[in-house]
This record gives C-alpha cells, structure tokens and sequence, in this order.
C-alpha cells in the first residue's frame, strides 16, 4: 500500500515566474498503446513522468514490450517502446483496473494480434464511463465481443474498413477505432469524431509510423488500412490542461506566470474565459503564453463541451476561481454526469457552492479558509490545491496519488513559482 501523502499548502502568495508545461498525458497514453501495432522500436519525446504513463509502460511490458525510460539531447524525457515480440493478448487485470483509458488497447492489439482480453477498466469517479462506443465500433470493423465475468474477449478473422457514426464525439472511442482501423482491409470513416488535439497527436504518430489516415481534428476521419508499418520518433504535444490549470492559478492568486512549451491554440476557450474573468493573457513568445490574474476576477457562466468548447478537465479548477468571483457563477458540466466532487471540499474552504445534476451555482465569497480537503480525481484534487493556494491559512489535500496520475511535479512547479506547497504524509482516512 503507497504511503498516503497529501499536499500542505499555505496560502497568500501570488505566483510569479516560469514554468514549463509537460507533454500531453491524454496524448502519449493512446500513443503508448499505438506502438503495440508496430513490431519494431519507437520513441515518443516529452513523456511526462505520471503514474498513468507508468502504468500503460507497465501494461506494455506485460504484454511483452520492451520500455527504455532515456532523454533526448534537450533534456525532453522519452520513452522507447520495441514491441517485436508480444507473448500475450491478455491485458493484466490488475493494472487495467488502475486506469480505465487502457481500454483504448483493444484497438491496437486486436489490429496485431487479432484478439484481446482486458476486465472492464476503471478509472476516476466523475461518472459510470461506459464503453459502449467503443464496442459498437470494433464490432462494426468485424470484431467478436464476449462478454463475461468482468472480463471482454475479443477476437477477429480480419478487420475490414467500415463507416462508423459516434453516438457521442467520444476522445477514447475515437482513438481506439482510430487504431483498429490502420491495418483494417479498406477504408474506415469515422463520422461525429472527436477533434480534441490530442486525437490529431495521434493521427500524427500513427502517420509516421505508416498509417494512412486523414481528417484527424475536424468531425469525419479516413483511416486507409494497410500493413507496411516501421518505427518512428514522435513529440507529444504540450499538455493543454496543465496550461489551463497554471493560469488558473495566477488567476486565483492574482499573480502572474509565463508558461513555456504551450499552443495557443489548444486553451482558446480557457482563454477566453478567463480573460471574461479579468485576466490578461496573451501570446509571450515563441510557444509561450503570459497569464496576468486580477486582483479578484469577475464570476462567469460557463458549460462543459466537446473539443473546441470549454473542456470537462478544466472545470473543477475554474469552479475553484469561482468561489472568490464578483458576483455568482453557473457551471454546467455536460460531458460526465458526476464531476463536481471538489464542491463539497470547497464549502470546507468557506465557499458558497450549490449542485443540482449536472449544475452548480457559486456565489462569490471575500475570503476561503485553509482546511483539510480530499481529493477524489485528478482534476477536482488539481482545483482544491488553487484554492488552498488563494485561502488564508493552511490547507491540506489529501490524496496526491489522484493529483499524481494528470500533473508532473506539481508540488515543485508551484514552489518554483514561489507557492508554499509541500507533500506531507497523511493518516489514511
Ligand atoms: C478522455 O477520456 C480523457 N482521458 C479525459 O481526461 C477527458 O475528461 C475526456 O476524454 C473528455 O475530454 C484520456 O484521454 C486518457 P470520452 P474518455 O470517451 O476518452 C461517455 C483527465 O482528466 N462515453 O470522451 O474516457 C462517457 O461516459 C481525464 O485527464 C459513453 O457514453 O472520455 C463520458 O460521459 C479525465 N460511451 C463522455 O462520453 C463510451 O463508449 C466523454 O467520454 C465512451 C464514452
């Protein structure tokens, strides 16, 4: 059992200085998978040291890869994967359950092998997480789904090119159809697809290693199937949440950050909103955007959407900033059903936060108080680390291990920035 720690924070100082965003968790882990198609080495750069790539390193190895953990010549971490020789289909239950994002394996090993068989994932708690998108689809390119026990056996005589319509434009039912398409017998369309751009990440990866694919970022995708796949080098993209949650965080400290490796691009809604919010942010530099918070920002409405619209995993943070707004804030979360779990740790804080469904209505406050919260998921532990940053007194977040698996070296990057932030281990509650 890991020891239990927390993050100590005490708040009142407002963040100044540098800090350079991590490459794309939500990019590198499809990518990871997407290297089981290829049986000779590829290195993807800028991997962030996160438990969640840990673990998909740790899957890989089980199934027979073999992972060399090295840095290029920049300093960028990289991981190489080799996957010549998998001894298995079967995806080790115990690490499947770490993290519901390795159903997105299906698609790759099913393209390689021909069969797979993983427990049905788990996951954070923002919400039941169905797959069904992802079944529909691999059952369209010819692919058998027995279901039984907790586990899913899936197998096929040949993937063949199909038209799928997503129901939902789903990031990981996109991807995983994305990659059980590449060696699939003729053309596969994916319409209502998902355009977040870590999907155009992976069309590019995929790309380099052979794949034929076309319209990644836009709603319909074309996947040509074909097997004369090689290895490749690849760059992830910067991490677009990491940048959303450092501005937040001059945001509710009313200091200011220059955040490197960013595309500007990709946080065009956090942007916007914040800068509705009161803060000045604007491009710094080459990938560098400069975020300067007010002294208190303005409440603003806001409702989750699909890629371009205001991201899912970026709410909990600005509901945070929200609890100190100027007046009173209505935040609709559309994407999961259960992603307000920060609310009730933040009425620890002295906020005035009120949930009904997918709705919360925040009334501004003057002031929060250090208190100890728990963090549930990454992101709602993310947004009680910002509010513990703005409080006055002492907060501290229990549950690091959640905060560890989306954010490199938090704790480090907001000293940097002259937070007072330190991990602490906590009784387990
Ligand atoms: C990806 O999750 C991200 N994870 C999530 O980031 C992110 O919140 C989410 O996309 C939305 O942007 C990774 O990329 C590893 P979805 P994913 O499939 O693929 C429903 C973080 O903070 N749905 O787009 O699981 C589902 O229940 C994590 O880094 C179905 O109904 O998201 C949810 O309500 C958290 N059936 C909605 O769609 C399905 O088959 C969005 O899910 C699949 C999904």
């Amino acid at each position: 059992m890991e020891r239990l720690e927390g993050y100590e924070v005490i708040g009142g100082t407002k963040i100044r200085g540098t800090v350079r965003i991590s490459g794309a968790k939500n990019a590198v882990l499809p990518m990871l998978a997407a290297t089981l198609l290829v049986d000779r080495p590829c290195e993807i750069i800028d991997a962030p040291d996160l438990r969640d790539v840990t673990v998909m390193t740790q899957i890989l190895e089980r199934l027979g890869a073999k992972v060399v953990v090295g840095r290029d010549q920049e300093g960028k971490r990289t991981l190489t994967v080799d996957a010549g020789d998998l001894w298995t289909h079967e995806v080790p239950d115990s690490l499947m359950r770490q993290m519901r994002s390795s159903i997105f394996l299906m698609g790759p090993l099913l393209g390689r092998m021909g069969k797979v068989r993983v427990s049905y994932p788990g996951g954070c708690a923002i919400g039941p997480r169905p797959i069904d998108l992802h079944l529909s689809s691999l059952q369209a390119l010819g692919v058998r789904i027995e279901e039984r026990g907790g586990y899913i056996d899936a197998s096929t005589g040949g993937l063949r090119g199909t038209e799928i319509h997503l129901d939902f434009p789903s990031v990981g039912a996109t991807e995983n159809t994305m990659m059980a398409a590449v060696t699939a017998r003729g053309i596969t369309v994916i319409r209502n697809a998902a355009k977040e751009p870590e999907i155009v990440d992976l069309q590019n990866f995929l790309n380099a290693v052979g794949a034929k694919i076309r319209g990644a970022g836009l709603d319909v995708i074309r996947i040509e199937g074909t097997h004369s796949l090689g290895g490749a080098r690849h760059q992830a993209i910067p991490d677009r949440i990491e940048t959303g949650t450092f501005m937040a965080a001059a945001c509710i400290t009313g200091g200011e950050v220059l955040m490197d490796n960013c595309i500007q691009e990709h946080v065009e809604a956090a942007i916007a909103k914040l800068q509705e919010a009161g803060a000045e942010i604007e491009e710094a530099g080459d990938h560098q955007l400069h975020v300067a918070g007010p002294s208190r920002v303005r409440a603003v409405d806001f409702k989750t959407l699909p890629y371009p619209g205001f991201p899912t995993d970026m709410q909990p943070q600005v509901m945070s900033l929200m609890t100190l707004g100027l007046g009173t804030s209505v935040i609709t979360e559309t994407i999961f059903e259960n992603r307000f779990n920060q609310a009730e740790e933040l009425k620890r804080m002295g906020a005035n936060v009120k949930t009904e469904g997918r709705t919360a209505v925040i009334k501004g406050v003057n002031r929060l108080f250090g208190a100890t919260v728990a963090a549930s998921d990454l992101r709602s532990g993310a947004a009680l680390v910002l509010a513990g940053l703005a409080a006055e007194g002492r907060t501290v977040v229990e549950g690091c291990h959640h905060i560890d698996r989306g954010y490199e070296g938090l704790e480090s990057k907001l000293s940097l920035l002259g937070a007072r932030v330190r991990r602490i281990p906590v009784n387990g509650s």
